[in-house]
């Protein structure tokens, strides 16, 4: 199986931008130890992060016919992007939605998403932690549907 792994915007900061927030882990930690858990479960799992829009919207273009699930942490595009949520709609493939921090305990305006009613499921507020239990899940239900 092959799994794609989304990181939005300001997330390249992890480790450094709101530390008690998002913790002291790095993008670059929090992804090599996915690969690797990846690799012990025997799916191959690739990876972009990008502050702009458009280039995630490509990935999940891209990802049409060759990824059989997505982990995305929209971050602050979740709260924003009709386009991000057309993209997924789109090509069609199944996806969670990864947030470090629990929004629902944040600003009014990081209660709503436009992606959470069109994801598998959504995770928030266990740290990376989370995106652990987003990539067995994945794995998963991979297996069960194949
Ligand atoms: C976030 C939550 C978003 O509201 C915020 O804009 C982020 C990170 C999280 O992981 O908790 O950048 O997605």
């Amino acid at each position: 199986f092959h799994i794609l792994l989304l990181n939005g915007p300001n997330l390249n900061l992890l480790g450094h931008r709101e530390v008690t927030k998002y913790g002291y882990t790095t993008l670059t930690e929090i992804v090599k130890d996915l690969i690797h858990i990846a690799a012990n479960l025997k799916v191959k799992l690739c990876h972009f992060q990008s502050n702009a829009e458009h280039i995630l919207i490509h990935h999940i273009h891209e990802a049409r016919g060759k990824i059989d699930f997505i982990l995305i942490n929209p971050a602050a595009f979740t709260h924003t992007s009709i386009a991000l949520r057309d993209a997924f709609l789109s090509v069609n493939i199944p996806f969670i939605e990864i947030h470090l921090s629990n929004i629902y305990a944040r600003e009014p305006f990081r209660h709503y998403s436009y992606l959470s009613d069109i994801a598998v499921g959504v995770i928030c507020g266990l740290g990376i932690d989370g995106y652990h239990f987003a990539l067995h899940k994945a794995v998963k239900l991979l297996s069960k549907s194949h």
